[in-house]
């Protein structure tokens, strides 16, 4: 099993079956959400910290920003095709083609020439659900998705990153074959002018559930994840002139749903997630230069599956996520100069399993995730750098987890 500790994952269960379903587990420690009011004094509580933070002024773009919120599932029984267009101008959501099938827990990135690609996941099917090969891309001047091709293996809970050389690397994740579900550590690269996939080098360590960066030199880092075995430390990174993968120094602890930022000065931020046994409230950062990860300041906290994005200053946001105490409204800032984290603005809506994406350098989007009882919440906000507050703004047409958010 996918490791179940405190709090709220996504499961997936009947993993050695034929007949694989996932399902969004609900709260399994008996923990109940917080209440409005326990809430509302910890805004109070945190007012004066908020407060004492010194936010640097990002002016806002001039042009609007749109963003793409693709598929995903209710939490429950519905898995979606369809996807929404935001468009910050406006705040508002607006329809926009679906896609040829429903996929959730899959993975999206926008290709170098502005269209999406999206890739694997997981559908219904009449009988249960089906890990995907296949793969689509939407035009958004079109608003049309087509399909393009299928990777070798099908995959969900894997990771993307599109290369300098705009080839889009995809690695591991969850398969399965003729003998049942694996961890994958196969890699393949995608030519947007061919609309192919090719083999390239395997990572060491099959893994579903890690994250995945690009660095500055153009090769990307993969952390933590989950064998379908045991959690993992490791750490590798993938050559993009070889096409070979590298393991390097591992964390310092198994990380299952970390959160993963690569910073402006090319180092690499690891924060939260779970081990064999806890929630995690500490980070560390991954140097390039040394390869070697050293610790950094902890999260008031305990926390995975939270919403993170680089802020135009530098600083690195997390919002919402799962505690050992339910599931958070809570957010916090990171900085590197400090090696601190300090609490902001609280959301309204408590979430987790979150995308969120930056619009620009002031603002940041989040939408959607879960609530305290692991269905997906359709409410989305956005933050606020120069304020350190979060405001509502429109909902999505359907609530979505298990969804991307693509900023175009
Ligand atoms: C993309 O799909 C649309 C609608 O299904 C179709 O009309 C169009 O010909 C396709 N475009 C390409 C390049 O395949
Ligand atoms: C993608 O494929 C095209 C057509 O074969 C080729 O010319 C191009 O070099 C490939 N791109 C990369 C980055 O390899
Ligand atoms: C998991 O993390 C907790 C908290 O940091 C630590 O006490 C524990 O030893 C770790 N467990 C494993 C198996 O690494
Ligand atoms: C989660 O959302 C569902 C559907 O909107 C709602 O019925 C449920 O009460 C919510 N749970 C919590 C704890 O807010």
């Amino acid at each position: 099993m996918v490791p179940v500790a405190l709090g709220l994952l996504i499961c997936l269960i009947n993993f050695n079956g034929t007949a694989p379903m996932i399902a969004v587990q609900g709260l399994d420690d008996g923990a109940a959400p917080p209440s409005e009011d326990i809430v509302h004094h910890l805004i109070d509580a945190k007012k004066t910290l908020v407060d004492n933070i010194v936010h640097k002024f990002l002016p806002t773009p001039a042009a609007g920003f749109k963003v793409l919120a693709i598929g995903g599932d209710d939490g429950d029984v519905n898995i979606y095709s369809s996807a929404e267009l935001y468009d910050s101008l406006t705040a508002t959501w607006k329809a926009t083609g679906s896609m040829s099938v429903p996929r959730t827990n899959f993975v999206a990135v926008k290709l170098l020439d502005g269209r999406v690609l999206v890739t694997g996941g997981v559908e219904t099917s009449s009988t249960a659900a089906q890990p995907l090969a296949t793969c689509e891309i939407y035009d958004p001047v079109t608003g049309v998705w087509n399909s393009t091709g299928s990777m070798a293996i099908p995959r969900f809970y894997h990771q993307l990153v599109v290369l300098p050389t705009g080839l889009v690397l995809v690695s591991g994740g969850y398969s399965i074959g003729s003998s049942g579900f694996f961890a994958a550590s196969a890699s393949e690269l995608y030519n947007a002018t061919t609309g192919t996939w090719t083999p390239t080098g395997s990572m060491k360590n099959g893994r579903g559930q890690f994250a995945m960066v690009s660095l500055p030199d153009g090769n990307a880092l993969v952390a933590g994840g989950y064998n379908l075995r045991f959690e993992l430390a490791s750490t590798e990174v993938y050559t993009a002139s070889t096409g070979q993968w590298s393991v390097v120094a591992p964390m310092s602890t198994m990380r299952v749903f970390l959160n993963l930022v690569a910073l402006s000065d090319g180092k690499v931020l690891a924060t939260g997630g779970q081990n064999a046994t806890a929630l995690l409230a500490t980070s560390e950062l991954y140097d390039p230069a040394t390869s070697k990860w050293s610790a950094t300041g902890s999260l008031p906290a305990a926390l995975e599956s939270s919403a993170s994005a680089l802020l135009g200053d530098g600083t690195v946001l997390l919002a919402g996520g799962a505690t050992n105490d339910g599931i958070a409204a809570t957010s916090e800032i990171y900085s590197e100069a400090t090696g601190a984290w300090l609490p902001t603005g609280s959301l309204s809506t408590a979430r987790f399993t979150v995308p969120a994406v930056a619009l620009g350098a002031s603002t940041v989007l989040v939408a959607g995730g879960g609530n305290a009882t692991g269905l997906a919440l359709a409410s989305a906000e956005l933050f606020n750098t120069a304020t350190g507050a979060w405001s509502t703004t429109a909902a999505m047409s359907v609530p979505r987890i298990g969804f991307q958010l693509v900023a175009l």
